[in-house]
């Protein structure tokens, strides 16, 4: 037995896009001093910079929130012209950039486009008296980009142009600490396309797989399959809608956002129980399961260290794997178009998705879909 790697082994190991995690969420948002208020009061967001008219910006307004190691951006037009008011029209308020923090953003690009990708920013050197960035941007599906960025030069707020955001106006963290995944819904037979550009555009790998077995209700069905980057901090699933007697969740979600595009971020916390609570409290809204699901559920995942009788009353949902167990829980959209969602997330070792809650889940979703008349 030869353990030794050849040289084409290791080639082939070699990670030709390697990322050091999420480093941005930009959201374009009809009104961005608003969507701020509500990120800031409901889900415990601290101010951290902004651009705009002010600075010397003179087409949109940005608003950089951070909560840990969450940093989500929100833009909005200052005029009914451009490529930002035009996102905004189609599809209501949505992500744009999931944005990738590298230390070589030329390098990331030019691996990416050479591999196909489309060019959304040619690399970029942008400049302040705090330093420098240098960003490169791919378009992904639907109208969603990914931008690189490379800030081992800058030691400002948050990007070249951007001013420290002071506020009398402080509400306090809700223990949201990361971005654990980002989901896109993307359209029919239109998944494995996209697992295809993460593996050989981005060098992903498919790590689970969900087919409409394991994602189906009495009613509607989905796809879906986990994309990781090689060191797992950057997890991109991405689901498609499957035939059911009706109307997809993931459907109604193309036939609102009008494209593909995010379906939801997970946001990690250490301590679920406290971080819904407080969120409830600030007037989040969380899709609810039916008390029969806890009737059964130390049969399902064995023992856990919380009590069910505090997860019950929050609807906060349990699912296990070989390798442990996790918490989470859903919102509901955050617009009235029923597009964006988070999810909450504690991970008690399981690395896994939820796949034992999907049933309980996506009937939670098809009564919301059905008040809104699009099941
Ligand atoms: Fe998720």
């Amino acid at each position: 037995m030869n353990d030794t790697l050849t040289s084409k082994d290791v080639e082939t190991v070699k990670d030709f896009l390697p990322l050091k995690g999420t480093d941005y969420v930009e959201f374009y948002v009809g009104n961005a001093k608003q969507a701020a208020h509500y990120y800031k009061t409901a889900f415990g967001f601290q101010s951290c910079a902004y651009a705009g008219p002010e600075t010397g910006v003179k087409d949109r307004a940005s608003y950089v929130l951070t909560q840990n190691k969450l940093r989500f951006v929100l833009t909005t037009p200052i005029h009914p012209e451009g490529s930002i008011a035009d996102h905004v029209y189609k599809h209501g308020d949505g992500v744009k950039v999931l944005a990738l923090w590298v230390d070589d953003a030329t390098k990331a690009w030019e691996e990416t486009t050479k591999r196909g990708a489309k060019s959304f920013m040619e690399p970029t050197i942008e400049k302040d008296k705090h330093g420098q960035v240098v960003r490169s941007g791919i378009h992904t599906y639907g109208d969603t980009v990914h931008i690189f960025v490379e800030r081992k030069d800058y030691n400002g707020e948050f990007l070249p142009g951007y001013v420290k955001w002071e506020s009398e106006y402080n509400p306090s963290e809700a223990g949201l600490l990361y971005v654990d995944h980002c989901v896109g819904n993307v359209g029919w037979n239109e998944m494995n396309k996209w697992v295809a550009f993460y593996e050989d555009v981005m060098g992903f790998k498919n790590i689970l797989s969900f087919d409409d077995n394991d994602i189906s209700t009495e009613y509607s069905a989905l796809m879906s399959k986990v994309m990781s980057n090689g060191n797992g901090y950057v997890k991109f699933p991405i689901n498609e809608p499957a035939e059911g007697k009706k109307k997809s969740q993931v459907e109604e979600y193309l036939d609102f956002y009008r494209s593909q595009g995010v379906q939801h971020v997970a946001i990690a916390t250490k301590d679920i129980l406290k971080t819904v609570s407080d969120l409830k409290s600030r007037g989040v809204e969380f899709l609810t399961v039916p008390q029969s699901y806890y009737d059964d559920l130390l049969d399902r995942v064995g023992e856990i260290d919380e009590d069910i009788n505090d997860l019950a009353p929050l609807g906060i949902l349990v699912d296990h794997d070989d390798e442990g167990y996790l918490l989470q829980i859903f919102t509901k959209p955050v617009e009235d178009r029923p597009t964006l969602f988070y999810e909450i997330i504690q991970r008690k070792g399981a690395k896994s998705f939820g796949k034992g809650n999907f049933k309980a889940l996506f009937e939670a979703l098809e009564r919301e879909q059905d008040r809104r008349g699009n099941l």
